[in-house]
């Protein structure tokens, strides 16, 4: 998909609720302090890199494909972006504090490897934004759009791949986004009522603290 087609879904109505629910969620878990430094793993056009840095965050984005590079670059000259896989990341070990991979490692077939990589570098935890295999976004979506070729995992598996991290997480906390994928205005008051505990959202945030 072109990068400029990608970054319009995020300022339709729907994709601008699953940006912002997303992103709130993902904050919620970091919560981190002003001008702490965030790799953003899979960075893709930008769109979180960019959310990050505007909540203070000092961010540095990677992605392989050089033309979402580009056009991140473009859109925000502030933020630094390089080019490389989170499977073999061009930094030393705690040379940031928090690691994110936003829909990008569920793109990494050695997801146990890249979250390695990921752990390796941040100093204080890494949150992954994750598509959940048990979800209506999953029956609505998988293989359609920009989930295609995309991996759907489980919390279970989740769990596995921190289990055998060095050294061995002090926390792990699991949280849902998007429960009814649609967007509608009943999608964001089921959003609201429904705890972010409920393991139905298509989006499956997870905060592994080291
Ligand atoms: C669906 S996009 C998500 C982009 C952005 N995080 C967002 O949520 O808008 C997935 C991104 O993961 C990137 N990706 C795929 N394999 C990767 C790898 N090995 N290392 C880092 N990023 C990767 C793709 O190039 C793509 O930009």
């Amino acid at each position: 998909m072109k990068p400029a087609r990608y970054e319009a879904w995020y300022h339709t109505p729907r994709g601008r609720w699953i940006g912002d629910t997303e992103f709130d969620l993902l904050m919620q878990l970091l919560q981190p302090p002003a001008g702490a430094s965030l790799l953003d793993a899979g960075s893709g056009t930008g769109y979180f890199s960019r959310r990050f840095a505007g909540a203070g965050l000092a961010v540095t984005g990677l992605d392989p494909d050089p033309a979402v590079i580009a056009y991140a670059r473009e859109r925000d000259a502030t933020i630094r972006y390089l080019q490389g896989t989170m499977t073999a990341l061009p930094f030393a070990d705690a040379s940031c504090d928090y690691c994110a991979a936003v829909t990008s490692l569920c793109f990494v077939p050695e997801p146990a490897a890249a979250l390695r990589e990921l752990w390796r570098v941040c100093r204080h935890g890494v949150v992954l934004g994750l598509l959940n295999r048990q979800s209506l976004l999953y029956r609505r979506k998988h293989e359609r759009g920009g989930y295609r070729g995309a991996r759907w995992d489980t919390a279970a598996r989740a769990r596995a791949w921190a289990r055998d991290l060095a050294p061995p997480p002090r926390g792990l906390q699991l949280r849902y986004a998007i429960f009814l994928p649609g967007g509608s205005g009943m999608a964001q008051v089921v959003e609201r009522l429904l705890p972010a505990s409920v393991p139905a959202g298509g989006f499956l945030a997870v905060h592994i603290r080291k």
